[in-house]
């Protein structure tokens, strides 16, 4: 079972500070539980992992399976919570050379979170020749990023293999019943999923969303739902910690939480946890800003400002303890590289000690540290995560006074670049933003 450490974190905050929020951590506990406050119509996340039925298990699974058998690449194209928890779970657990190995099963690729020409083109490239297919997945069914990518995916997939081949190699994962891509999906017979009402799409991960594209890679969803359960079942003492504490932390002037990672195969959990909580607190003027690391590489870059740059900041580091794989440092005679102190010795445990070096190194310069402990990375062990951080971010979210369900920042972009693109009904807005540039 995952853990968490918040002994670290004393200093810029004491025991008193931090046992004064109990109480408000614990009422926005029961109010995520009774469903009485700020966005309770997308409280559906909150028994997800329990109340997925074997039905819907198994739809996903023969899903999966037929394009698995079918197809060499499947491109998840999504944007926001309609794809990194997805993408956040695939890297965790993949081999991360994968994509230079031959014949390793069906792979994964991601499309739709970005306008990138380039990126759609060399993407393009690749899957000509070859057997592929999409899923799309779009709760709102109209978000211009992923349907700009689809349309030109879907018009390649049925150029070269076909409208048959499209039809049936096309899942589309929307609202049940309102939005473009359901209509499309109705009009040419793609297999689909919905994404539950309640549901908001960063908390999606273990819905098809999430669900679809991890059992395409090859993944056991049912040990992520179950590792989700046993959160979900289990007590909140975690989640009510992890939220005090970070609320604790905000309130003594440290704005700022960075997720640090030792493990290259958790860049992505870091990315959909920002969103996570970005999208979730950052509004009303208020919010800890989230950022993360990936040490130790970002030490020779990002560590000198973390050691010594301006004190509002905090850590909250993954650590995790096992490794599927053994890699030793070998002796060498010569020793010119002066490594022969450490051969012998497993890589993983130069790292942890790294990572035991970089946590003193850093509360001694005044960065306050929580520890999350994963005792390995597999589809259990991050179910466990998911939902933790989920169920942490409500908790924070409604300690800080805002709607943690909700999103109206993101619109405004959307208007600016509607209105510079000539869209119809943004005739006023164009005038004045081009009067601006
Ligand atoms: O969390 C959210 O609701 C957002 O990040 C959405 O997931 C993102 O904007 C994509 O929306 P949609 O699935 O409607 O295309």
């Amino acid at each position: 079972m995952i853990k968490i450490d918040t002994k670290a974190a004393l200093g810029a905050v004491n025991e008193k500070e931090i046992n004064a929020l109990r109480p408000a951590a614990e009422a926005a506990a029961r109010t995520l539980a009774d469903g009485d406050g700020a966005g309770n119509d997308f409280l559906g996340w909150l028994h997800l992992p329990s109340s997925i039925d074997e039905q819907q298990l198994a739809a996903v699974e023969q899903c999966a399976a037929r394009m698995r058998q079918d197809c060499e690449l499947v491109v998840a194209v999504g944007i926001g919570g309609s794809y990194l928890g997805a993408k956040a779970v695939i890297e965790a657990l993949n081999d991360q050379f994968a994509a230079y190995k031959s014949a390793t099963g069906t792979r994964v690729l991601f499309a739709g979170n970005n306008i990138g020409e380039d990126y759609m083109h060399d993407l393009m490239t690749l899957l000509q020749g070859r057997k592929w297919g999409i899923i799309v997945i779009s709760k709102s069914g109209t978000t211009t990023e992923p349907a700009i990518a689809f349309r030109l995916l879907k018009g390649q997939l049925e150029r070269e293999l076909g409208r048959e081949w499209a039809s049936k190699h096309i899942v589309a994962i929307t609202d049940a019943a309102r939005g473009a891509l359901r209509g499309l999906a109705t009009q040419e017979g793609y297999e689909t999923f919905v994404i539950p009402d309640n549901v908001g799409g960063r908390f999606s991960v273990l819905t098809p969303v999430g669900l679809l594209p991890i059992a395409v890679a090859g993944f056991d969803i049912r040990a992520l739902v179950a590792g989700a359960a046993e959160m979900e079942q289990g007590s909140d003492e975690m989640m009510l910690q992890y939220a005090q504490v970070r609320n604790a932390l905000y309130q003594s002037g440290k704005k700022i939480e960075i997720l640090v990672n030792f493990e290259p195969r958790l860049h992505f959990l870091a990315e959909w946890w920002k969103q996570l909580y970005g999208e979730s607190e950052g509004k009303d003027g208020k919010g800890i800003f989230p950022a993360s690391v990936d040490f130790t590489t970002d030490l020779h870059s990002m560590g000198q400002w973390i050691q010594d740059g301006e004190r509002t900041i905090f850590e909250t580091v993954l650590t995790v303890e096992s490794q599927h794989h053994e890699v030793v440092i070998p002796h060498d005679e010569a020793d010119l590289d002066g490594l022969n102190y450490i051969a012998g010795r497993r890589l993983v445990e130069v790292n942890h000690k790294a990572e035991l070096g970089t946590r003193l190194a850093h509360v001694d310069g005044g960065v306050p540290c929580m520890v999350i402990t994963l005792p390995t990375i597999d589809e259990r062990t991050l179910g466990q995560l998911i939902y933790f951080f989920e169920k942490a971010c409500g908790i924070s979210g409604y300690m800080l006074g805002v709607n943690p369900f909700n999103q109206p920042g993101v619109e405004a972009y959307k208007k600016n670049m509607f209105a510079l693109l000539g869209k119809a009904g943004y005739e006023a807005q164009t005038a004045a933003l081009e009067a601006r540039l």
